[in-house]
Formats: C-alpha cells, sequence, structure tokens
C-alpha cells in the first residue's frame, strides 16, 4: 500500500490504484496514473460516535409547480442538441480536441442567449480578458452584454457566482481550476473532481446552467472529462476533422433530450456559422458520381443526413493487403467485406480497399451496411450506380438486407435533395416516395450494380 493519503489515480478514467503501473488496468491508457494525495476531510469514513441518522422525508411524483421553461439560447444547433435549449440549474461538460473551437462556440452561445435577454458569465481560466475580447472583436461581438472575468480560484469563481444571480455560467475550462482545499496540483482528477461537484451543486441550489470545458488529452498529462462524465446532466463533444471546416457538436448523454442529437457548425473568421441543410454540404459538389460512390440516406439524431461513402478496390501490391477506412468502423468494414465474399462472390483477398465518408463526418448507423457495400461493390465491379439513387439498409452475417428505422424520413430528405430513387430493404417498398429497387439478399444488389440494370 502506498502511503498514508496517497494513491494512484488514472488521469484519464479516475480509477484509483494503490501502487504505480504503467498501464491504468481499469481504461487501458498508458502513462495516466499519477501519485495524488487524496485530502479526506475528518471523520468522512467512520461516522462521528454518538451521531444519530434523521431517515428520509419521502416525496410524491406529483409537483405543484411547473416544470421552469426552457432557456432558447437562439444558436439553434446547439439549442437541438440541448434537448430543446438548456433545463435551467442543468450541468454540461462540452469536451473536445484542443483547438477545435470549443471557445469560439460557447462565447457565441453566450452572446447569443445574452442577447434574448439571459443574464450570462464567461469565466476563462486559459485565456487572459484580452484574448477573449479580441475573439469577441473578431466575431462582431464586442457588443455583447456578456460578462467576462479571467480568474482559475475555485473558491472565488463560487464567491463571484453567490453575488450575483446568473441564467448561464461558462467555466472555460474545468481543468485550469484550482481549489485551496485539495493538495493536488490543478488539473488533476482529484481537483477536476471537486470543482465539477462544486459547480454542479451550485448549479441546482441556484438554478444556474454551467457549461464546463473539458480538454480531450491522450497522454494523460492533465484529467480527461471522463472522471466527471456522471457528474453532470449531459455530455456534448464538439468534433471535427482536420482540414475540414465542419464542426459537429454531438450529445452522447443528456438527461434532458436526446442523446444521438447533433449540431452542425462551419468554421469561419467571423466564428461558426450554423449549418441548416448538413446534407447538401456533405455531398460532393456537382453530383458526378464515378464508380466507387454511393450516397447513404442517414439519419443524424432527430435529422436525416445525407453522405457520400467512397470506396477504392485496387491491385495490393505487396503480400498483405490493405484495409483503411476513414469516417467509418473497421470493424464493420470486415463482416461487410467477409459478407461480399462470401455471399456474393466479390473476391477481395489480393485487393487493397479503402473506405471513406465524404466530409469529414463519422457514421456509427448500422443502416450505413448497404451504403458501404454498394460503394465496395461499384468500385470492385467497376460501375457506377445512378447518379440520382440513394442506398440505405443493414446486413446481417447470413447476407440478409434488413429493414432499419425511418426509411420514409430518409426517402424524403434525399427526393427534397433531387434523389429520384433508393436502394433498400425490401420493406422500404411500401408507402416509399420515391421508386426503390427492394432487396432481400445482398447479393441480389450486387448483382443489380454489376449489370446496371435499373428499372
Ligand atoms: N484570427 C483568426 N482568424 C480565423 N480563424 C481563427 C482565428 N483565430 C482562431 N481561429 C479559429 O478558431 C479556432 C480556435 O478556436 P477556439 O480557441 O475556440 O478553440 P478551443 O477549442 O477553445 O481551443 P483550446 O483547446 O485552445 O481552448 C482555430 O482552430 C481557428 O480555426
Ligand atoms: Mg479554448
Ligand atoms: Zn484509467
Amino acid at each position: 500500500m502506498a502511503k498514508d493519503g496517497a494513491a494512484y489515480i488514472c488521469q484519464s478514467c479516475g480509477a484509483v490504484h494503490a501502487k504505480w503501473s504503467g498501464q491504468c488496468s481499469a481504461c487501458n491508457a498508458w502513462n495516466t496514473l499519477v501519485e495524488e494525495v487524496q485530502s479526506r476531510p475528518p471523520g468522512a469514513l467512520a461516522p462521528a460516535r454518538g451521531a444519530k441518522a434523521r431517515g428520509l422525508a419521502f416525496e410524491t411524483l406529483q409537483s405543484e409547480h411547473a416544470q421552469p421553461p426552457r432557456m432558447l439560447t437562439g444558436v439553434a444547433e446547439f439549442d437541438r442538441v440541448c434537448g430543446g435549449g438548456f433545463a435551467p440549474g442543468s450541468a454540461i461538460l462540452l469536451s473536445g480536441d484542443p483547438g477545435v473551437g470549443k471557445s469560439t462556440l460557447l462565447l457565441q452561445v453566450c452572446a447569443s442567449a445574452a442577447a434574448r435577454g439571459a443574464r450570462c458569465a464567461y469565466i476563462s481560466g486559459e485565456e487572459a480578458v484580452e484574448q477573449v475580447r479580441g475573439r469577441a472583436a473578431r466575431m462582431g461581438l464586442a457588443q455583447s452584454p456578456v460578462k467576462l472575468a479571467a480568474e482559475t480560484s475555485l473558491r472565488d469563481i463560487l464567491d463571484g457566482l453567490k453575488r450575483e444571480p446568473f441564467d448561464l455560467v461558462v467555466i472555460d475550462s474545468i481543468q485550469t481550476l484550482w481549489s485551496d482545499m485539495h493538495e493536488a496540483g490543478p488539473g488533476s482528477v482529484t481537483q477536476v473532481r471537486a470543482a465539477a461537484g462544486e459547480l454542479v451543486r451550485l448549479a441546482k441550489r441556484r438554478g444556474v446552467t454551467v457549461i464546463l470545458v473539458g480538454h480531450v488529452t491522450k497522454d494523460g498529462s492533465i484529467a480527461g472529462p471522463r472522471v466527471i462524465e456522471h457528474m453532470v446532466d449531459a455530455v456534448f463533444s464538439f468534433e471535427g476533422e482536420r482540414g475540414y471546416p465542419f464542426r459537429i457538436l454531438r450529445a452522447a448523454k443528456n438527461r434532458f433530450g436526446a442523446a444521438d442529437e447533433i449540431g452542425v457548425f462551419e468554421m469561419s473568421d467571423a466564428g461558426l456559422r450554423e449549418v441548416v441543410n448538413p446534407s447538401a454540404l456533405f455531398l460532393n459538389d456537382g453530383g458526378q458520381r464515378s464508380a466507387g460512390a454511393a450516397v447513404f440516406a442517414g439519419v443524424e439524431g432527430s435529422r436525416p443526413v445525407l453522405v457520400e461513402f467512397q470506396a477504392l478496390v485496387a491491385p495490393s501490391a505487396y503480400g498483405t493487403p490493405r484495409r483503411a477506412v476513414v469516417g467509418w468502423d473497421s470493424g464493420r468494414l470486415a463482416m461487410v467485406l467477409a459478407v461480399l465474399e462470401a455471399r456474393c462472390g466479390l473476391g477481395f483477398g489480393a485487393r487493397d480497399v479503402y473506405l471513406n465518408v465524404a466530409g469529414g463526418l463519422r457514421i456509427s448507423e448500422p443502416a450505413a451496411d448497404l451504403a458501404a457495400a454498394a460503394a465496395l461493390a461499384s468500385s470492385a465491379l467497376d460501375t457506377p450506380l445512378p447518379q440520382d439513387c440513394v442506398v440505405f439498409g443493414e446486413i446481417s452475417l447470413s447476407g440478409d438486407v434488413r429493414p432499419v428505422g425511418r426509411m420514409e424520413g430518409r426517402m424524403k430528405e434525399a427526393a427534397k435533395l433531387g434523389f429520384g430513387r433508393a436502394l433498400g430493404p425490401a420493406a422500404a417498398m411500401d408507402n416509399a416516395p420515391i421508386p426503390v429497387t427492394g432487396v432481400r439478399r445482398l447479393a441480389e444488389a450486387v448483382e443489380r450494380i454489376g449489370a446496371a440494370a435499373w428499372p
């Protein structure tokens, strides 16, 4: 056992270990264990002698008070991800890679909410007031009545927030906060947990919505956002592929709304622009699709989104052929390839396979199976799909094409964007808004693609 009061805490997942080791046995991250002194309040473990329990005061599920109304920020993509605006008193964690635009997004959200009459505070622990002002000026928000502070002391922040009523408080970032109640250094699991705990309590008690920015670090030099995920009401991640201007706000957890909702933004000099019609963004411009391309009619959260799958199947120069995939799951690709080989007679053994989801979006729906398979078959057979065709459907190991959720919604979105037909599960043919080539087996779809036989 380590010396009294000291423990090794994984800075990625928060697991406590008695001994140091190179790899965390809980989350398998490397070099994330850091010795931290655990300062327990005296008597926290053993109840004081003679202390009396008071029992529980039970309540009914019914409340006399109406639910407080949601607060809309006016940034529609953000409000959607929240589940229709903030629930007052909620605590939200926003995490994302360095430089993805977290501060930009939250400054914009604050300014927009403030313009609608909300009392907003933006507290930065990483940037000086002048830096935040500079960003505001660049975004044309210099006149916004958002209250700004640069502070890292948890005690001062809590005190300041008690003196003045706010509707929305942004803390950028939780890892910079520091409480003198704990010995561990800023950014350590102990500090991050303590600061998050205090701020969540403040949110609940005073009905303030608190947004905490959490940095994602791979090396574990500071505590990752995962250590406080369970403490907050909602966890959003802000994502973007390098080299693409798109940013996607994704709800990973939400106690007040759907957890798979996304908001789409485009980064520009003047801040983030909301993207109202993401399908147009993720489709390759020009509408000319060559062999190996298939447009997937997907659903992200509550919204249908069309996105192009691009496949390249080429003879391999090496003994072990390459399998590379961007924007989709590599395990899923392996499965679809295996089904194409075993059930449809396509051989990929000596060929490299590349699969890419255009536009930098990450797709995780099983409904994308058929689109990926169609793109792969189209490239392997060197035959393009019809230009105006969208594809969706789940594939089973037996080679069946299974129906998926919201098929009509997917096709309606496709029709809106000028697509005139769909390739999908046979069940999609009922009440379809556009003509559907329905297939029960993947082999039927591959046959059609190879023969370019479309009605
Ligand atoms: N002067 C500028 N002109 C145009 N774009 C800029 C400018 N300054 C910053 N940006 C854009 O804003 C992005 C950084 O945004 P922001 O500071 O909000 O990110 P962040 O996620 O808060 O980063 P950090 O992890 O450092 O806190 C940059 O990647 C860049 O795309
Ligand atoms: Mg920032
Ligand atoms: Zn861990």
